[in-house]
């Protein structure tokens, strides 16, 4: 008969056979694991009636509520969940909990393409390093985001989310982003790997483009950031490239990324990204989320019948215990539920104000003078700040502060009169508008903001008497699961929009005032036809939930403006390359995530195909030579002091060279300048198109500079950046020849230049 110590002694030695995760070696772990216990591993729980999760769009009630997802644990080996959770502009998570009276607010933050706008991956960082701190504190493990797409086309829906035109601005924003994130204790994920451009038919669209476009213009900027800052995740992208989704292309997943570039984080597809789960498995997609019953028998079917080797799984299964290794949660560290909220709302608003682009200031408009003590705001954005866009780059915030509150706060007296009409009717068209409380996704969308209006003569005359200066706010929001439209009230101006600013224009001209357009957009709108209305222009973009302070820190000159645009803003849509090929007047009557698509046996272009004719001529690599068609360019911004560049240098030495110049701020006021640093390579003359005319190499942002003071600074390129993808070689390619350094504070304009030679 066996004793109570016999029993005792059996159940040790048996839970010293079952290993366990940090305590026994991942190769243990994984060979103790059964076939069903790792397919687990490989999907994400959000099973429903696997696991109890229910498959929510973005949601999870697991572990963290409102987080995007969880992984699966394995308790008898010692894995736990770890939660997986958006977004780029913050944390997602759900604010309120049932039962529970405590809030789980997060900071809003700018959106991506202000941060970009800031040029200052120091800043980026710091945005990071908070960000991290609230996934650290709510008990998120892995941060989804940063996203870096290119803006391909201005009419994508989720441009707001990601960076810039040019893969070099947005890889080093997003390698900021990362570090700063990382050094929290938590992971990120670099998304849409790749080639996402559009979100029309996201799901099933396949984008067509040549090898060199992809290298050059769609790859690159997750190079850099791989490279740069070696994130914990990739999130595959949803679309298919060149007839491949995304998350079932080995070449992308596994030697590209992992051979050429040395990631060895996971990749994790986009939520019900990708078709074939043991094609996803083979491909080197480590993670399948958030996880599906079908994916689950597939695998486990493929493994079995032999389609799918059991290393491939084991491959994907040892990547992601590396990962759940490092995670908070499988440290056990106890977090608080409270992270400073108030410490991060002044890195909003910092950050916010640093990346606002001052792209008008005729007369001296701004800062506002000391003669300006009372404001009129017109236009809804000003009494209803966008802090950013929707879906899942969307934050719970616990406020956000208006235009018309941060002017308050920063001591100026408005309109109040003006200010009540305007809230009257935005209270009733809200009521008007109300989303939809049958519709799930509603909360996803952009919701449908109030009409603008034209206060009525005698208000006006009031408005004037009363005001020493008006603001026109124009407002814009656009996000997940639609692009926008080449539509009034999208790229356009509404023809109420268009008429306030002339009105207001108008009657303020006529009475010696100034008028200054704040827009409070995601991304770039018509501008060409009524820029010169105005007496000044401030490009608020989305700019988090300190919004309104930040605004009115660049209005009263408490901050000198130093944004610089990540993107060029053309006169005309239909001049910019690729709206040939964007469905910018599609509109769709199915939800983007019930896909069409070839195999369904539709072959739309534009719907379920994209050919990117344009290949690398995007942005300013394209209006370089058309410089007819700029309204403002790529890097532009303006400021309200001067800056002289001196001193152009080029030595050679390392593994490249090194770029001096010298920047003084000529003017009155302390300010920062970015210095940009383009190359134009030797083949880069208006007749050999082959190359564009010049692309960004490097920049850097200068200290606040004091009046009469100078920064020298060094920017350094490597041969390699020189290179342009050889199609025909296969490989990247670096001519012999003469270069041109051109250093300035835009892309257009004057331009220092300093000759080198690559031999
Ligand atoms: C988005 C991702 C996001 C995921 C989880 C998807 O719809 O494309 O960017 O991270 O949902 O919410």
């Amino acid at each position: 008969m066996m004793t109570v110590a016999g029993l005792l002694w059996g159940a040790a030695s048996c839970a010293a056979q079952t290993p366990q995760l940090g305590k026994h070696s991942i190769d243990r772990v994984i060979g103790a694991m059964t076939l069903e216990e790792k397919v687990q591993l490989v999907i994400g729980t959000g099973m429903a009636g696997f696991s109890g999760d229910s498959a929510v769009v973005g949601a999870t009630q697991n572990l963290v509520p409102g987080a995007a997802g969880t992984t699966w644990p394995v308790p008898r080996l010692g894995i736990p969940a770890i939660v997986l959770a958006d977004g780029p502009a913050g944390l997602r998570i759900a604010p309120a909990r049932t039962d529970d009276p405590a809030t789980y607010y997060c900071t809003a933050f700018p959106v991506g393409t202000l941060l970009a706008s800031t040029w200052n991956s120091e800043l980026v960082e710091r945005v990071g390093h908070a960000m991290g701190n609230e996934v650290l504190e709510y008990g998120v493990d892995v941060l989804l985001g940063p996203a870096l797409n290119i803006h391909r086309n201005p009419l994508c829906g989720r441009n707001f989310e990601y960076y810039s035109e040019d893969p070099l601005l947005s890889g080093k924003t997003a390698a900021a982003m990362v570090r700063g994130v990382q050094t929290s204790g938590v992971g990120t994920s670099l998304k849409h790997f790749a080639v996402n451009n559009q979100e029309t038919n996201r799901m099933a669209n396949d984008a067509r483009l040549s090898d060199r476009a992809l290298r050059e213009i769609y790859l690159k900027g997750f190079e850099i950031a791989v490279k740069e800052s070696q994130p914990w995740t990739i999130m595959s992208s949803y679309n298919k490239i060149n007839g491949t989704y995304a998350p079932e292309n080995r070449t992308l997943l596994t030697d590209i990324l992992r051979g050429e570039w040395g990631f060895d984080g996971i990749v994790m597809t986009d939520w019900f990204g990708g078709r074939n789960a043991p094609a996803m498995v083979y491909a080197g997609n480590d993670l399948l989320m958030p996880g599906l019953p079908q994916q689950y028998e597939t695998i486990v079917a493929a493994v079995k019948d032999g389609s799918l080797a059991v290393e491939e799984l084991d491959r994907n299964v040892r990547r992601i215990l590396e990962l759940i290794v490092k995670t908070p949660r499988f440290k056990g560290y106890k977090f608080s539920n409270a992270p400073d909220l108030a410490a991060h709302a002044a890195v909003t608003r910092e950050s916010a104000a640093e990346g606002m682009v001052l792209l008008k200031n005729d007369g001296g408009a701004l800062p506002l003078g000391p003669g300006v003590r009372n404001i009129a705001a017109f236009g809804i954005t000003s009494y209803d700040f966008i802090s950013g866009g929707t879906g899942s780059g969307d934050v719970n915030e616990a406020y956000t502060v208006s235009l018309k509150d941060g002017l308050a706060n920063a001591g100026y007296g408005f309109d109040t009169s003006l200010a009540a009409l305007y809230q009257a009717h935005i209270n009733a068209e809200n009521e008007r508008n109300k989303p939809d409380p049958d519709n799930p996704l509603a909360a996803f969308m952009p919701r449908v903001r109030a009409a603008e209006i034209v206060p009525d003569k005698a208000r006006m005359a009031d408005a004037v008497a009363g005001s020493d200066i008006a603001l026109v706010t124009i407002g814009r929001t656009s996000g997940e699961f639609a692009d926008r439209r080449l539509e009034k009230g999208d790229w356009f101006l509404t023809d109420t929009e268009r008429t306030l600013l002339e009105t207001v224009c108008k009657a303020y001209h006529a009475a010696g005032k100034k008028v200054v357009v704040v827009l409070n957009v995601g991304g770039v709108i018509e501008t060409a036809s009524w820029k010169a209305l105005p007496d000044a222009i401030l490009l608020a973009w989305q700019a988090g939930q300190e919004g309104g302070n930040s605004v009115a820190d660049v209005l009263k000159g408490a901050v000198n403006p130093s944004g610089k645009l990540p993107m060029t803003f053309a006169a005309n849509y239909l001049d910019i390359p690729s709206s040939a090929n964007f469905p910018y007047d599609h509109v769709s009557e199915k939800p983007v995530f019930f896909p069409g698509g070839e195999e369904n046996g539709t072959s739309e272009r534009n719907i379920d195909y994209t050919e990117y004719k344009e290949d690398i001529a995007v942005g300013y690599r394209y209006f370089d030579r058309h410089p007819q068609g700029i309204s403002f360019p790529f890097g532009f911004g303006l400021s309200y002091t001067t800056f002289e560049f001196s001193g152009i240098s080029v030595t050679p030495g390392g593994d490249g060279y090194t770029v001096g110049v010298t920047v003084k701020n000529s003017g009155p006021v302390a300010g920062k300048e970015v210095v940009q640093l383009y190359v134009a390579a030797p083949g880069a003359t208006a007749d050999a198109p082959d190359k564009p005319a010049k692309e960004l190499k490097a920049y850097v942002k200068t200290n606040l500079l004091k009046p009469g003071e100078s920064q020298t600074v060094e920017l350094r390129i490597a041969h390699t950046d020189l290179a342009s993808w050889s199609d025909a070689a296969d490989g990247w390619m670096t001519d012999r020849g003469n270069y041109t350094a051109l250093v300035g504070s835009c892309s257009q304009g004057t331009l220092l230049s300093a000759a080198f030679e690559v031999r």
